[in-house]
């Protein structure tokens, strides 16, 4: 009885220590980002499937990937393009290698270290500031006919090509950018 009230409490405490452990990390990625892990609903990746148009050998990247589901989303309209997401918080990287089991390559790291010279379409769901970081980029680094789609946040200084009310489901409208370089 003794040995089982025991064990019991260190299976408790080690799954306490789990929880904290994760959450914990996930909070600090909140606040050092300033962007949250907000999935895109199913709805509205539809529609971002559309506007970036994956085409056969394509190189897509998802910056800021998430749990993977808007890869999955684009791989399952076309498999044939290379899909590349970079995330830095560990806990949902850790949720999209689980997804995609080896069909994308995950980076798990900073937008920042990405190359994005061989970029063909890219998918951002971010934050202003990083949208303002990462238009220099995309004018020196993208290849010429690269599309870049954005949910919410446009690129400070460029007119969008495109630019269109996103509406996945009652509860989240938001806008979409679309830059064809
Ligand atoms: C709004 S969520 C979008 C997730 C996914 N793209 C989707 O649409 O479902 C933004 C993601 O970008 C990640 N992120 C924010 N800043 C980042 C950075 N500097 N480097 C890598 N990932 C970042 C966050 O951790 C979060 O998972």
């Amino acid at each position: 009885m003794n040995v089982l009230l025991a064990t019991g409490t260190i299976l408790l405490i080690v799954v306490l220590a789990l929880f904290v452990a994760v959450m914990g990390a996930h909070g600090y990625f909140m606040l050092r980002n300033r962007v949250p892990y907000v999935v895109l609903p199913d709805g509205a990746t539809m529609t971002v499937a559309e506007k970036l148009g994956v085409r056969d050998g394509d190189v897509v990247y998802d910056l800021g990937c998430g749990d993977g589901r808007v890869i999955a989303a684009l791989r399952s309209g076309n498999s044939k393009a290379r899909y590349i997401g970079v995330e830095n918080n560990w806990v949902v990287w850790g949720l999209a290698v689980r997804r995609l089991r080896g069909k994308a390559r995950l980076i798990r790291g900073e937008i920042s270290k990405a190359n994005l010279q061989e970029a063909t379409r890219v998918f951002a769901y971010l934050g202003p500031k990083m949208m303002a970081e990462l238009e220099p980029r995309f004018e020196l680094e993208l290849p010429r006919g690269a599309r870049v789609v954005s949910v919410q946040f446009p690129l400070p200084n460029r007119k969008p090509d495109k630019e269109m009310e996103l509406a996945g489901s009652a509860s989240h409208a938001a806008r979409l950018y679309i830059y064809n370089y």
